[in-house]
Formats: C-alpha cells, structure tokens, sequence
C-alpha cells in the first residue's frame, strides 16, 4: 500500500496502487485510452508485477515487495515529437539526482536510460508515448528501481541496499524520487532543454572513454562523444563522429 506522496505537486496526487499487476507500462496506457478522465502525473504501482517489460523487448524481474515498480501518466503536449529524447534526458537525472540524494557515489547514465553505479544497474526505465499529429499527447514512463532486494540472478544488477546498507521504506522512497521527477519534469515543461542536454552528456557513462561497441554485425572500438538532437549516440570511430539509433549499437563488455 502506498499513501499520496506530500511532497509533490501534482505527481502521483492521483495514485493506483494494485498490489498485483501484469505491467504497470501496460496498464498505464490501458488508463490513457481514457484521455480525458486521466490525471496528468497519475502513477500506477505494484508490489508485485508479474509481467514487467524491458527495453529490446526484454522482461524486466524485480523481487515482490523489495523494490519501486511503478508508471507515470505525463501529457508533455508541449513537447516535439523531436524532442521527446528530453523525456529520456528528465527522467534519468532526476533518477539520478535521487541516488546522489541517498549518498550513492559513482552513479552514470548509460545512454539511453539505464542507471548505473558503478558497472551495475540499478534502475531501468521504458518510456511508451502516444503521438498526435507533431506533438505527444500521453508518456507512459515506466520505472524500475531496486531498492532494498540483495540478491539477483545477474552480477549485472545492484541495489539500493547493496550500496548504502539500510532497510529502505519503499513509501518514503517513493516520495523523495517523484519529488526529484517532477522538478526535472517543470525545467523541461519551462523549456530548460539546453541545460537538461548538458547535465546529461556530462553524466554519460564512459564518455570520452574507448569502448567496444557491435554495429551491423560488426565489432568496433569506438569513443562516446554525446548525443545528437534527437537523442541518438555520437561514437567518434577512427576519428570521425557517426551516430546512433537505440536499435542500431550495442556495448560490448
Ligand atoms: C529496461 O531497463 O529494460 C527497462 C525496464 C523498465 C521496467 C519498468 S518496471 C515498471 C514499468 N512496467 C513495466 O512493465 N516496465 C517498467
């Protein structure tokens, strides 16, 4: 069970809590069919989601009860449909300025959106727009942040817990975190977008750093420069710049 958190504006003033949920993503786009009787920071939230979806297609598991699993309903109408990188941009900072809050050091965004500490991932986002006509009408972002869970399947994942060593109230967590999302929420809505665009290359993982990388069947080393403006990677390989769509490159370990 989850309370309206305090401290917000509007974020999750109106909040769906199930304790048992397929996919919150999926249940939250369900909710936008409904345009109009849909609150824009309505956040849908499970204990328990049974179904969970990653980025590429990928599931996304996260122990029952230990961890913040949970979609925001946003109407970024003002938003470009070119610009809806900056959807990607908002989130992984206020996610990270959470972490940053609660003490944890070395924490990096690898591009698009993973959150990392160190080499593993702590929280992983999926962001589903609807588009009308030029502009997005609805964001579903879906969140998936581990928090108080100490063992995983994958040496890839870390937690809250893991790095800071304390047991974590999930319904205080939430409240700081909206809290962060909402402020980065109002500098893109006040047009902030340059600003936002700087914070997040400057908090890349590995930028400036050769890296692997696989591209059309091909290994390559390549150097992560920034982004472009629309959000896709800038490798700089054997000294010239080419960019990426999130289909298009991996990283290669
Ligand atoms: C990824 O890193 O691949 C993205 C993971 C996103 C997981 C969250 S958990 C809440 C929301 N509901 C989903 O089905 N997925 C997102």
């Amino acid at each position: 069970m989850y309370k309206i958190p305090a401290n917000t504006l509007f974020l999750g003033k109106n909040l769906v809590f199930m304790p048992e949920c397929h996919s919150t993503n999926t249940f939250a786009l369900q909710l936008c069919q409904h345009p109009t009787s849909i609150a824009e920071g309505t956040v849908v939230i499970t204990d328990h989601q049974t179904a969970g979806r990653g980025q590429r297609g990928n599931v996304w598991l996260a122990e029952p009860g230990l961890n913040l699993t949970f979609s925001i309903i946003l109407k970024p109408a003002f938003l470009a449909v070119s610009d809806q990188f900056y959807l990607n941009i908002f989130t992984s900072l206020a996610i990270q300025d959470y972490l940053k809050e609660r003490g944890c050091k070395d924490v990096a965004i690898k591009w698009p959106n993973d959150i990392l500490i160190g080499e593993k991932k702590i929280c992983g986002i999926l962001i589903e727009n609807q588009i009308s006509g030029s502009r997005i009408s609805h964001t579903v972002i879906g969140i998936g942040l581990n928090i108080n869970q100490r063992t995983f399947a994958m040496d890839t994942a870390t937690s809250l817990r893991l790095n800071i060593d304390r047991e974590y109230e999930l319904q205080d967590e939430l409240g700081l975190l909206l809290s962060f999302i909402e402020a980065r929420y109002l500098q893109i809505k006040q047009n902030h977008l340059a600003m936002l665009k700087v914070a997040y290359i400057d908090n890349l993982y590995k930028i400036g750093e050769k890296r692997r990388f696989l591209a059309n069947d091909k290994y390559f080393e390549g150097i992560i420069c920034g982004i472009d403006e629309s959000g896709r990677l800038r490798v700089k390989i054997n000294g010239e710049e080419r960019s990426f769509g999130f289909k298009e490159i991996s990283y290669v370990r």
